[in-house]
């Protein structure tokens, strides 16, 4: 473990030498898997876990790329006389660390849900005060991954808060992701790459296009995403914007809708976390989830979060660079009549004579050897996904 100066000193009494800034070495790409709440919120158990690794297996999730397994909140109910938190007896009867034994066994990982308040956003147990305990607790049962949430938090400092959490699990010994969800509050893009391997950077994500509520809460994905235009700067290997877990196949949406939710997750080098019930989607989810050309626009090597480069009406491009030097562009079409949505070359960094090739990540066909722009025609709510790459 590196040791350095910690650059949160005043927040996090961290004085030269202590193990201050995050050098786990994990998510060198946005860290993908499945997580309980989207679709079962409070309603998880050993047996919705382990018939989730399972599908995560047989339906081909593992094979294109989904590792963590997360039970989100709900599973933990008190604590002990000794302070330890203790996982609800009827609904895990065998206990966290035979599930996790379980879930390691489909070669999966295991990951785990807490708070850095002193209760859950369902009021469980937080890990306020029990940080080093819970991290030791997590470590023994063998977890891989932890999400930590923000309600309850009274006066505390995000960035102290969380910091503490980063320390116990470095100290704990064993690599563990650490997942943080703040919402964006207070702009963790600023101040957490030090901290966690990913933040939310917005509220929690409704299963809707366009998520207007009636109170208001702009939190569907064309929300979503104009929110994180400007923090592609922010996210790297090790260290993502996180604009909440996917909704895909949760019926929300028109599949159209869920392939452009996904196509942009992946321009924006989201993590992807399947928030539906994989153990009974659709072929069509399924498909959708699971496109290995689109996967791995957001597995590139090079980590680049990609960004809004041009926007007419209802009609964008978004482009980003890849290792390779090619280009993956989604022509998104945000209205609801079909468009014809061009993207320049001289939009996304290439010259106007280069020739490319363009190939479309949906229909995994060779489209055309264009030069200087591409235009396709998207149906209302729909993207184009593309790569394009110098010839
Ligand atoms: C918050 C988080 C959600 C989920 C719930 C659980 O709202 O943002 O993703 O973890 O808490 O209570």
């Amino acid at each position: 473990m590196k040791r350095e100066i910690c650059v949160f000193a005043v927040l996090t009494l961290c004085v030269p030498a202590t193990v201050c800034a995050l050098d786990n070495g994990l998510a060198r790409t946005p860290p993908m898997g499945w997580n309980s709440w989207n679709k079962f919120q409070c309603n998880v158990s050993e047996s919705l876990i382990k018939e989730a690794a399972n599908a995560m297996v047989h339906t081909g999730m593992r094979d294109a790329g989904y590792q963590y397994v997360v039970i989100d909140d709900c599973w933990q109910v008190n604590r002990d006389a000794n302070g330890n938190i203790v996982a609800d007896p009827q609904r895990f009867p065998a206990g966290i660390k035979a599930l996790s034994d379980y879930i390691h066994s489909q070669g999966l990982k295991f990951g785990i849900y807490s708070d850095a308040g002193t209760g859950t956003c369902e009021n469980r147990p937080g890990s306020r005060g029990y940080e080093f305990q819970d991290a030791r607790q997590y470590a023994a049962w063998g977890a891989d991954y932890l999400k930590y949430d923000w309600c309850n938090h009274s006066t505390q400092d995000a960035a102290a808060s969380y910091s503490i959490m980063r320390d116990a699990l470095a100290k704990s010994g064993r690599p563990i992701v650490f997942s943080l969800c703040e919402w964006g509050v207070t702009k963790p893009w600023l101040w957490a790459k030090d901290v966690g391997n990913l933040w939310r950077t917005t509220q929690d994500i409704f299963d809707k296009w366009d998520g207007k509520t009636p109170s208001g809460d702009p939190v569907g994905v064309l929300q979503i995403l104009d929110s994180q235009d400007g923090l592609e700067s922010y996210a790297g290997p090790g260290h993502w914007n996180d604009p909440d877990m996917l909704e895909v196949g949760n019926g929300g949406m028109t599949a159209t809708e869920y392939r452009s939710h996904f196509s942009l997750w992946c321009l924006m080098a989201a993590p992807l976390m399947a928030g539906n019930d994989i153990r009974s989607m659709s072929d069509e989810t399924r498909d959708i989830l699971t496109n290995k050309e689109v996967i791995a626009v957001d597995q590139d090597p090079l980590g680049k979060q990609g960004h809004r480069v041009k926007r007419a009406g209802d009609s964008e491009v978004w482009a980003k660079e890849m290792s390779d030097g090619s280009r993956a562009v989604a022509l998104l079409n945000r209205g609801g009549m079909e468009e014809r949505i061009t993207v320049e070359w001289t939009g996304i960094g290439y010259p106007a004579h280069l020739r490319a090739a363009v190939r479309d990540l949906w229909e995994h066909k060779n489209l055309d050897h264009a030069k200087g722009s591409f235009s396709a025609s998207v149906p209302g709510h729909g993207v184009a996904m593309l790569l394009i790459r110098p010839e």
